[in-house]
């Protein structure tokens, strides 16, 4: 499998990196902030860019990997351009959001923890994210869908096939 910093683009987005950090006062401190900022550029945290990090800043790799594990925001699976994060929480599972997954799945036609081949859609299911008024709750990266049904899915996914179409 190809190194990540072997990618296109990577000693550009390094070097982004590498300046953020240099900013930071108080650079443990600021680890989780420096984590998200990797994410942001390369997609996803894979152990060597961990380790990059943790040497940066001069702390155990441990620790760093400690604080990507811990959080679901972070992923060290490369991911698609858009994670649709499906609420399996209690009060989206008591509204059905079940039948939500089973759609996504089937019209996606990956399983959750997959990614599309185009590299469009992570599909992921997660705890309660706190939003359960509005359940079943589906998250696509930050946008917030709530009370989805099954039939809104098609849409959903059109709409952000559509994006991409005219963002080309
Ligand atoms: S259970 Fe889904 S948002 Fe809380």
């Amino acid at each position: 499998m190809a190194n990540i910093f072997s990618l296109e683009n990577a000693d550009q987005k390094l070097k982004a990196l590498d300046a953020f950090i240099l900013e930071q006062d108080a650079k443990e401190d600021a680890l989780i902030s420096i984590l998200h900022k990797a994410q942001e550029l390369f997609g996803y945290l894979p152990s060597e860019l961990q380790l990059y990090v943790a040497r940066k800043l001069n702390i155990p790799a441990s620790k760093v990997y400690g604080v990507v594990s811990f959080y679901s925001y972070f992923s060290q699976e490369k991911r698609g351009k858009y994670t649709v994060n499906i609420c399996m929480g209690t009060a989206c599972f008591v509204k059905g959001v079940e039948k939500v997954m089973h759609a996504f799945s089937e019209q996606l036609d990956i399983k959750s923890g997959n990614t599309t081949p185009d590299g469009l859609f992570t599909l992921k299911d997660v705890r309660c994210i706190g939003a359960c008024g509005l359940a079943p709750v589906v998250m696509i990266n930050d946008k917030v869908f709530g009370h989805v049904t099954e039939n809104d899915v098609s849409r959903i996914i059109d709409d952000y096939k559509n994006m991409e179409g005219s963002e080309g």
